[in-house]
């Protein structure tokens, strides 16, 4: 069965919202295959934004990401890589669909790092090498 890799940023997790965004996870339909609160390690951060480093945004995206915990969950069902990425809503919070959890719970607040409350992973390939990054012991 497909699974994704979600995570609630410290934003999200700083605001209250971790009950909020794992409520519409499970009221879409997917399943919590595993959760766990964490402080990021810069090794799991360079890890996974690889794909953005040298980018204007990544120093302040990767300070962002490691200041304070955050929630990392691993969800199940067909079709859950996409259908997350549709209810979290496009990656800035203020054209984000109302309705998304971008849309809805997150806005610019003027700061260099675009703080849109979750992460899901974008493919199967990215799906399997984040759930490595954040479940190293497995599930
Ligand atoms: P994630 O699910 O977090 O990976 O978001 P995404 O896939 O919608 O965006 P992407 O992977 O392209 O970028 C990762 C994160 O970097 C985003 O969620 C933003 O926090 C930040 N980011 C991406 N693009 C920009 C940008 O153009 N400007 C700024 N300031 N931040 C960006
Ligand atoms: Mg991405």
């Amino acid at each position: 069965v497909e699974r994704s890799l979600v995570l609630v940023k410290p934003d999200g997790y700083r605001r209250g919202l971790t009950g909020e965004v794992l409520s519409r996870i499970e009221a879409k339909g997917y399943r919590l295959a595993a959760l766990s609160v964490v402080e990021a390690t810069p090794e799991q951060l360079a890890a996974h934004y690889a794909e953005h480093e040298g980018k204007p945004f990544y120093e302040p995206l990767v300070e962002f990401m490691s200041s304070g915990p955050l929630v990392a969950a691993v969800i199940e069902g067909h079709g859950c890589i996409t259908g997350f990425r549709t209810i979290a809503g496009t990656t800035d919070p203020t054209t984000a669909a109302p309705g998304s959890i971008r849309g809805d719970l997150a806005r610019d607040w003027g700061l260099t790092v675009q703080q849109n409350i979750v992460h899901g992973s974008d493919s199967p390939e990215s799906a399997a090498r984040e759930i490595a990054i954040w479940f190293p012991n497995g599930l």
